[in-house]
């Protein structure tokens, strides 16, 4: 008889925060600090869709969704210390989700729950201009592959926001595409356009040959 190992499993963070195209870490350990080579280690996704499988200290891919697959790997030298955090990269829009990191040994299986939300930066903002019959410009401003939704504006180059137009927003599954449109006067001098998401801003200036009136010297 073998008596049951005593350990918890902890995610440290219970919410972390991913970055669409990059790298990131799922972070849960055994406590105490345990080794689990010889464990099970099974990560899943909140409706059991399996993220990544560990067992008889091989990757068990059968067990994997395919979005996952290619995306995910436990840190081997790690496992020895009790560190059964997940790598996932590059991360997707679609990862966002609760996920559980379960760890199994003869006679005992805990787990803990995080939650994971992926932030993107959408592209560098791209201006076009309308000249209208009756002599008005307008400047259109568009990016696209945000996430949450941004905030689009027109500003003028000292910075003050421009009256503009409704802002248009789709949702696509790279994230939020936006575009506003500005019809500018004489005064406005040079404009830009400015895209935000809460952590990320990008800025373009309305190229020289779309400015229809000349430049403050
Ligand atoms: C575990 O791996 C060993 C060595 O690869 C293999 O001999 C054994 O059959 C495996 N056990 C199970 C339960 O898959
Ligand atoms: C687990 O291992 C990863 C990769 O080496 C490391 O970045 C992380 O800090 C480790 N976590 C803990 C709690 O030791
Ligand atoms: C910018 O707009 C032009 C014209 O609509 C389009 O061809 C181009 O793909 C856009 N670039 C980006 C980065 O959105
Ligand atoms: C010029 O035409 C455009 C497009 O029809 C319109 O949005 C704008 O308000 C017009 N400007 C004036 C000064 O009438």
């Amino acid at each position: 008889f073998v008596s049951p190992v005593k350990f918890n499993v902890v995610a440290p963070s219970g919410l972390v925060y991913g970055l669409a195209g990059e790298d990131m870490l799922l972070p849960c350990v055994l406590e105490p600090r345990l080794s689990a080579e010889g464990m099970d280690v099974e990560w899943v996704t909140e409706d059991g869709g399996g993220v990544h499988v560990y067992k008889n200290k091989t990757d068990s891919l059968d067990e994997q969704d395919e979005s996952y697959r290619g995306r995910t790997g436990l840190f081997r030298e790690e496992l020895r210390t009790g560190n059964v955090s997940l790598k996932l990269s590059p991360v997707r829009l679609s990862d966002a989700n609760t996920y559980w990191c379960g760890v199994k040994a003869d006679g005992r299986a805990d787990d803990a729950k995080l939650k994971v939300i992926v932030n993107a930066v959408g592209s560098q903002p791209n201006i076009s201009t309308e000249i209208h019959l009756n002599g008005s410009a307008s400047l259109v401003c568009q990016s696209e592959g945000w996430y949450p939704e941004p905030s689009i504006e027109w500003l003028t180059s000292a910075g003050e926001v421009l009256p503009s137009g409704p802002v248009e927003s789709s949702r696509t599954r790279d994230g939020f595409a936006v575009s506003r449109r500005v019809v500018i006067q004489e005064s406005d001098g040079r404009v830009k356009c400015r895209v935000s998401s809460p952590n990320q801003t990008k800025e373009a200036d309305a190229p020289r040959e779309y400015q229809p009136f000349q430049d403050e010297k």
